[in-house]
């Protein structure tokens, strides 16, 4: 779809984000926090929930989790405009709580939109709760992590958040792995594309 058609839906959909009031966390936020990054683009990450400075900010992934999470991307070769990051709720949990079931429901249909709008080609879940509520599967990240699953015909990525990797460094380079097989993904499907449109 042209970028004249996305904008409005687009601006719609913010709108209906900031005027959100669907489980309690829309009364206690400072900021509704949507994502960062192209508004369409071919790789989808989707983190939990915001933290004290994307609440202050209205941005995901802007604290320590998320400059780790950037520096890895770029490291690896992805340009800002590949991505778009977004979470599993678009209001901060007091006291960065995991998300309650009620709270990851309620957000579901903005994701929905969300990813409907985005159209990407690839998604990558950090850590479980993104893939539990993404995928509606019960798992344990260490296990199912690395390996790509089809979820309604995309292509998604299971691996760490980036708050586990800042604990637990050693899985810096489990992280590194899935995200660059992201990329390799990634280049693969520009590939495919583009011998598709020379015939
Ligand atoms: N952790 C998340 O899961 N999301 C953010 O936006 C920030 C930290």
């Amino acid at each position: 779809m042209p970028r004249s058609e996305i904008m409005p839906l687009w601006q719609k959909f913010v709108e209906d984000c900031h005027n959100c009031r669907a489980c309690p966390l829309g009364a206690t936020r400072t900021n509704c926090v949507i994502s960062r990054g192209s508004i369409q683009a071919p790789v989808m990450l989707i983190g939990e929930g915001p933290g004290v400075e994307e609440d202050r900010q209205g941005l995901p992934f802007v604290g320590r989790s998320g400059r780790l999470l950037d520096d890895l991307l770029l490291a690896l070769g992805f340009e800002k405009t590949d991505f778009h990051i977004g979470n599993i709720v678009k209001c901060r949990p007091p006291g960065n709580r995991v998300p309650t079931t009620e709270e990851a429901e309620a957000c579901r249909p903005l994701l929905g939109r969300q990813f409907n709008l985005v159209k990407p080609k690839l998604i990558v879940t950090l850590g479980s709760t993104a893939w539990r509520w993404f995928t509606r599967q019960e798992g344990q990240i260490s296990k199912i992590r690395g390996q790509w699953v089809k979820k309604g015909g995309i292509e998604l990525m299971p691996t760490f958040h980036p708050a586990y990797v800042l604990r637990n460094p050693a899985a810096r380079t489990l992280l590194w792995d899935d995200l660059a097989a992201c990329y390799q993904r990634l280049q693969e499907l520009r590939a495919e594309a583009r011998a598709a449109a020379d015939v």
